[in-house]
């Protein structure tokens, strides 16, 4: 194994979109950020320069970072930020993964624009178990604003309104040229007739679900989360904020140009001019003046499509890459996922809307969590989350309009060392009804069961798949519905779990595990790097 450094400079640089150029911050200058190439067993030094003025802190999202929290990155709870001057080292081994996962900053909304790819590949000697590529490509799909993101969020988030939709996606940092003043800076890829490519497509955006297609050309699935599925063949897929997904795409079509495209997937009812992002697949030797034809993408509120599509994913399980599901659980939580309005004085008109898991809205610390855990500093959260709602009602019935007492703290849930976990996330129609990506730190998880409606604990547990569910780390709850998740708790630390979303997360829809140290001399949190920031 190989120890691989990368530096870091956060700095900010003015960059143009749209026909206007603002400053944003970027890493080492370059919107999307660098690409980290690594191999599974190596060890990681990535030193975190902040030239910035705002706070600092990156998130390796998918790494599993097995008892080294502090290399985790969401600030105010592995970690304090990086602050302006200063220098953080994330030092971590690539142990037991590979494939496709991303880095991006984990504090306020700079993961807009400060956001790149990771490539895992596998031990040396070891082959992917589909068809050797030709050729691999990064395509990370992404959203750009006009305004200033702070701005957007401090709407958002302080303002009790919605915050301003993006003003276009986009593909590898370009919107493409169906946008004014983007045609000469579109993200081609060039392939060559009869070969084969692996594209690691990554939904770096804030806030939409995405659909991704090719004109003419099917896709074929082989990872989502750095995981290895069952290949299956789609005319698009369908991707979630902090996923991955790594298709195989053959050019065998007639030689030409070809738009690919990203659409957003809108299931709740938001007026948006849901205008596709476009890059071309070029085959070598076709000149430029040839006209590309667009994909068709579903429509934005085909729910439809996205139940099918997540239908599909499987775990690869075979002998090499196990599905190793928890079969007997110790701890059955079951999450319910609202919306409400409270009031805020200091808000705009009175009230400002916050999310909440089981009616708690939860409150960022002013201390890292691990830090208050590992150094015994009380008072910084409660370990009393509820494993259940304390009132069930029809979750999925009629909008309900009321506000069901959401309360505010930094609440997180306390598990002991290796307990088997089950998690019911449960959308709710309190105010609306709506797809959620929820995302969990430290850990892989199995998706077990998905259903519309109300989860049923007689009847639903029953049609489980125990034997090869998608293994992932960030999952999409469908509108009005709701997902099963198991694992096994042996990461000891603090893990954040929360909506990808970027606008959800800052109502307050998170919160943390906190998994104790088991009895083995591995099986504690190591200590803390000399160089970890300080609140
Ligand atoms: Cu990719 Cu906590 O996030």
């Amino acid at each position: 194994a190989a120890t691989k450094k990368y530096q870091f400079d956060i700095q900010v640089k003015n960059v143009s979109r749209l026909c206007h150029a603002k400053p944003i911050v970027t890493v080492n200058g370059r919107f999307p950020g660098p690409t980290i190439y690594v191999r599974e067993g190596d060890r990681l030094l990535i030193n975190v320069t902040n030239h910035a003025k705002y706070n600092m802190s990156i998130h390796w999202h998918g790494m599993k970072q097995y008892r080294n929290g502090w290399a985790d990155g969401p600030a105010y709870i592995t970690q304090c930020p990086i602050q302006t001057g200063n220098s953080y080292t994330y030092d971590f081994n690539v142990t037991g993964q590979r494939g496709t996962l991303w880095w991006h900053a984990h504090i306020l909304w700079l993961r807009a624009t400060v956001y790149g790819a990771i490539v895992i590949m596998p031990k040396p000697g070891t082959p992917f178990p589909f068809p050797q590529p030709a050729k691999e490509f990064e395509i990370l799909l992404g959203e750009w604003w006009h305004h200033d993101v702070e701005e957007v969020e401090k709407q958002g988030n302080q303002m009790g309104l919605p915050p301003n939709m993006s003003d276009a996606h986009t593909i590898n940092g370009k919107p493409g040229p169906l946008f004014p003043c983007s045609e000469k800076h579109t993200y081609a890829m060039e392939v060559e007739q009869g070969k084969t490519y692996l594209l690691r497509i990554i939904n770096a955006a804030l806030n939409d679900e995405l659909f991704f297609a090719i004109a003419g050309h099917s896709l074929t699935v082989v990872e989502v989360d750095a995981v290895y599925t069952k290949p299956f063949t789609t005319e698009a897929i369908l991707i979630a904020p902090g996923q991955t997904t790594n298709v195989l795409v053959q050019a065998n079509q007639v030689a030409g140009r070809y738009f690919m495209a990203t659409k957003a997937f809108m299931d709740a009812p938001i007026p948006v001019d849901n205008k596709a992002a476009t890059a071309i697949f070029q085959y070598k030797g076709i000149p430029n003046t040839v006209l590309p034809s667009l994909p068709s993408l579903p429509a934005a509120n085909d729910t439809r499509f996205a139940l099918s599509y997540n239908k599909k994913l499987r775990s690869l399980n075979s002998p090499q890459y196990p599905a190793n599901v928890p079969l007997k659980v110790d701890r059955n939580l079951f999450y319910t996922i609202g919306l409400a309005r409270n009031s805020c004085p200091t808000c705009l008109n009175g009230t400002r809307l916050l999310a909440s898991l089981n009616n708690v809205s939860f409150v960022m610390p002013q201390t890292a969590l691990l830090q208050a855990h590992y150094f015994n500093i009380k008072g910084v959260y409660r370990t009393d989350f509820p494993d259940k709602p304390s009132t069930p009602f029809n979750y999925t019935g009629a909008p309900l309009t009321v506000n069901l007492g959401t309360s505010t703290g930094t609440r997180i849930s306390k598990i002991p060392f290796n307990s088997t976990m089950e998690l019911v996330l449960q959308d709710t129609n309190l105010l609306t009804v709506e797809s959620h990506p929820f995302h969990l730190h430290g850990y892989n998880f199995f998706v077990v069961g998905t259903g519309i409606g109300n989860f049923d604990p007689a009847k639903d547990p029953a049609k489980y798949n125990l034997v090869d569910p998608i293994e992932r780390n960030t999952v999409g709850v469908p509108t009005g519905g709701w997902t099963a998740i198991r694992f096994r708790a042996d990461n000891p630390g603090v893990w954040f779990m929360h909506c990808h979303l970027e606008l959800h997360t800052g109502w307050g829809l998170k919160t943390a595990f906190l998994v104790e140290d088991g009895p083995g001399k591995d099986q504690s949190i190591v200590p803390p790097p000399k160089d970890l920031p300080a609140c």
